[in-house]
């Protein structure tokens, strides 16, 4: 028997301004989202927005419903949109704001466990990792692999 850790690397920046630009542009992008979410029953908006491999960039918030389970998440809602629209694409990032009442959450918003398993078959698709880019009204968190997040992830899809 051998105990094994696994470590996660990420990259921390101080404000939004330190990121590289490209960066800074989708997480604003995911801000803007924000404002499309409709959340009558959390009061939580969530933006996201996805880089693809061809430079475009697809947005979406989290859509409530009153049947709960049927409302989505905003990484879900700009994932299958953008594989819907550039379906040939690479995801290249994610990036996710939460905000509440207009103003951008002081904690992090991180991707649930459902979005995550989303995002591993976005990252397989692909073929290469995409970075998760995780903001707050403050600091910003650049995870730069899914597998990263959930290292070990349910896949019946055949390794090439
Ligand atoms: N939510 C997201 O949009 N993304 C996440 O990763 C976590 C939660 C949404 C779902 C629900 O509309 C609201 O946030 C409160 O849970």
């Amino acid at each position: 028997m051998e105990e094994k850790i696994i470590n996660i690397p990420f990259l921390e920046y101080s404000s939004w301004n330190e990121l590289p630009q490209q960066q800074k542009e989708l997480l604003e992008k995911a801000a803007q989202a924000c404002r499309s979410s409709y959340a009558p029953y959390s009061n939580f908006n969530v933006g996201a927005a996805v880089l693809m491999g061809n430079g475009e960039t697809v947005s979406g918030s989290n859509q409530e419903n009153a049947a709960s389970p049927s409302g989505l998440c905003a990484e879900r809602v700009a994932l299958f949109a953008a594989h819907h629209m550039y379906p040939a694409e690479k995801v290249v990032a994610i990036a996710i704001v939460g905000s509440q009442n207009g103003i951008v959450t002081g904690d992090f918003t991180y991707p649930c466990a459902a979005c995550v398993q989303v995002m591993v078959e976005s990252e397989k698709r692909s073929g290469a990792p995409m970075s998760i880019i995780v903001g707050s009204a403050s600091k910003v968190r650049v995870i730069g692999s899914v597998n990263h997040l959930l290292p070990f992830s349910f896949s019946n899809i055949p390794a090439e």
